[in-house]
């Protein structure tokens, strides 16, 4: 098989550090430097590392669709791999390049283009790189609308239905794994909501989305979380509707690994 990282596998023995089991507990965020943690839905810098470690190589681009606060572009920076963000709000994006730029490195890109993922352009990418195509893709859009991200209306988290969600994130998927080289991976990192009463289970269809488009399942990785900003203050309220409508609060989210193959 094609080596899609730079470990070491004659040295497995020692590499404590890579993650190979399915269930990441992950007690506290990395917050050192340009991490710092303060954008209300963003994901913690180890899901990007151990994904990065795992599936990317140094000088291997890497491409988030829902860049946010940018916490994929510091990740790669720091471990060497160009990175590129699209992201729809300007003013996040305009904070999020400070961050990164305050621990930029020479010769490695981490550049974001604030604009619509569904639509981009994505041979921009190619272009302005001057490269075939990229190497890793990692997606976390909104879970639907439990954080509303902008009042833009082509922000997933605005949109009406559970149906329209999905074709949007549909549209982002195609429109971005058309430029990832084939025999690599991407991955989607996505939690599940309650409404009226029952689970709406947006990971496991986002997974289903990511199948219909041709893309292979590799890994379903279930992650631990704490309380979310907005949660923590509504504890109680939370434990008291559990026990009443026979619920679970959720503790986790899921990050699903995929393969592009070749015939895509
Ligand atoms: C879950 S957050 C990603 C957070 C990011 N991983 C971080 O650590 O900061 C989803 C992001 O997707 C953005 N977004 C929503 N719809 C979008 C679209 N159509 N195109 C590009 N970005 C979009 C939102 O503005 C939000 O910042």
């Amino acid at each position: 098989m094609e080596k899609v990282n730079d470990l070491d596998l004659s040295n497995w023995k020692e590499l404590t550090d890579v993650w190979t089991d399915s269930l990441w507990i992950i007690p506290n965020r990395d917050n050192s430097g340009a991490h710092n943690g303060h954008y209300h839905g963003n994901f913690v810098p180890q899901i990007p590392h151990q994904l990065l470690t795992r599936y990317t190589k140094q000088g291997d681009f890497v491409l988030d669709p829902f860049a946010g606060s940018g916490t994929t572009l510091i990740e790669a920076q720091r471990m060497g791999r160009n990175s590129i963000g699209i992201e729809l709000q300007k003013t996040i994006v305009a904070e999020a390049i400070e961050r990164i730029h305050s621990e930029s490195r020479p010769g490695i890109v981490a550049d974001t283009f604030v604009d619509d993922s569904r639509t981009f352009d994505t041979k921009r990418i190619l272009e302005t790189y001057k490269i075939q195509n990229v190497q890793f893709v990692i997606f976390h859009p909104p879970y639907w609308d439990i954080i509303k991200f902008s009042k833009d209306e082509n922000d997933l988290s605005n949109s009406k239905t559970l149906e329209s969600f999905l074709e949007n994130f549909r549209q982002v998927v195609n429109n971005t794994i058309s430029i990832l080289e084939n025999r690599r991976y991407c991955a989607v990192v996505i939690g599940d909501k309650y409404a009226k009463g029952q689970i709406v289970p947006l990971g496991f269809y986002c997974m289903q989305v990511m199948q219909q488009e041709g893309l292979v399942l590799k890994a379903t990785i279930v992650k631990n979380f704490e309380e979310t900003k907005g949660k923590a203050n509504q504890l109680a309220l939370w434990r008291r509707r559990a026990l009443q409508n026979g619920l679970y609060i959720f503790k986790h989210e899921y990050i699903f690994v995929f393969r592009k193959e070749a015939t895509q």
